[in-house]
């Protein structure tokens, strides 16, 4: 018996997402709301209403980039509630067309545009990060001859991610101040960084060649946290793909690996990615109302795909798996499989279940190139042109 199947063997029962949920319209009406309320209480606080005003404004278009691939956009988001504003810089990109409408991905960056491509006359962001730093995670020429567009634009503009990120927060846009200080837990850079995931959908939804049903949410490690979220609260998200998300992420909380994070650990090194709510749960987690599959099954009956990294201890590739396979019982009321009871899988051996996939790949938390590869492959398997979809709708 591998170690996997041997955790596998003595695990506790899960809490379970259905609870008094038969089909899917009580799920729809009802417990979905109640989960939703849920992590909005006990973990990510609430998203940010629609400031008064939201304005793109395309600062410059080069065509022809990455050779003849595509083009580029660097446009300003320009928000505006009563007199306080906030402006953020975003990175677009446009495959050429190819006849069909386009889909796109929309993720947050860690370390602001230059650095998320490779392109090298991009204005600087910051002295902090060099050009072209996390290119690498983008993948942007495979994007494009894949015919996908990608809008991207940083955290830290939304939230700066540390402990005194809220005060200069998109946050600022609705509150003073003396209501963002470090006690004021309720508003979370989760949320925050969620939020911008859907600004920057409203920014693809402009672009009348790109088709509406096919805006994914990506994120990778805490903005795969934030990706869930975003999909959570936002159904115009086609799907979500959740890569190295770990702790309050995709993995499940109880029994965890013992060298993956804890709630103790992340409540108290990240304070304002959560509500205060979610402190009372350190080393308790088995008392939370709730676990990761649940933020997950939000996303239901979307598409989802949750993606590990084998040496990413710390994300817990196997209690991400187990989150992936156990949000099958809420897929399952809408007539789709999820991944079945597929085991645990070796690197680079992608399950493409019925609405979801979980894959490990070999190697350290990141993204690469591998896997856009799997990624590309499950937004093409989930088109709505696809025939795997038109078979579950
Ligand atoms: C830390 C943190 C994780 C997070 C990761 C990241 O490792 O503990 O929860 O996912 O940073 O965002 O890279």
């Amino acid at each position: 018996m591998t170690l996997a199947a041997k955790r596998a063997s003595t695990l506790p029962d899960l809490p379970s997402p259905l609870e008094g949920c038969e089909t899917a319209a009580d799920w729809t009406c009802r417990r979905r709301e109640e989960i939703l309320r849920l992590f909005e209480t006990l973990m990510f606080g609430k998203i940010p209403p629609r400031p008064e005003s939201v304005r793109f404004e395309i600062r410059r278009r080069k065509e022809n980039v990455f050779g003849g691939r595509g083009s580029r956009r660097e446009v300003t988001l320009h928000l505006q509630n009563g007199r306080r504003q906030h402006s953020v810089d975003i990175l677009w990109y446009l495959p050429n067309r190819n006849g069909k409408r386009i889909p796109a991905v929309v993720g947050l960056n860690f370390m602001g545009n230059a650095a998320a491509t490779e392109e090298t006359d991009l204005p600087p962001d910051s002295t902090e990060f060099k050009p072209g730093q996390q290119a690498h995670r983008w993948q942007i020429p495979m994007l494009l001859d894949a015919g996908i567009s990608l809008i991207t634009a940083p955290r830290n503009s939304f939230f700066h991610d540390d402990r005194d990120g809220r005060r200069t927060s998109i946050f600022r846009l609705f509150h003073r101040p003396q209501e963002l200080t470090r006690t004021h837990r309720e508003f979370t850079a989760i949320s925050a960084w969620a939020w911008g995931c859907s600004l920057l959908l409203d920014l693809a939804l402009t672009e009348p060649d790109i088709d509406p049903r096919q805006i994914w949410v990506h994120g990778h490690s805490r903005l795969g946290k934030t990706a869930l979220w975003a999909a959570a609260n936002d159904p115009r998200f086609a799907g979500a793909v959740s890569n190295d998300s770990g702790c309050c992420g995709a993995a499940l909380t109880r029994d965890r690996h013992p060298a993956s994070e804890s709630l103790s650990f992340i409540t108290k090194t990240f304070p304002w990615w959560f509500q205060s709510a979610l402190d009372a749960y350190a080393a308790r987690e088995e008392e939370l109302p709730l676990d990761q599959h649940f933020l997950a099954a939000l996303t239901a009956p979307r598409p989802l795909l949750i993606a590990s990294a084998a040496e990413d201890v710390w994300a817990d590739p196997f209690n991400e798996y187990r989150g992936a396979k156990a949000v099958g019982s809420v897929y399952r009321l809408f007539g789709a499989r999820g991944i079945g009871s597929a085991p645990f899988p070796k690197p680079e051996a992608p399950i493409f279940g019925d609405r979801v996939g979980y894959y490990l790949r070999t190697g350290k938390h990141d993204v690469t190139a591998t896997d856009w590869t799997f990624v590309l492959e499950f937004l093409r398997r989930n088109a709505p042109d696809s025939a795997g979809q038109k078979k579950n709708s």
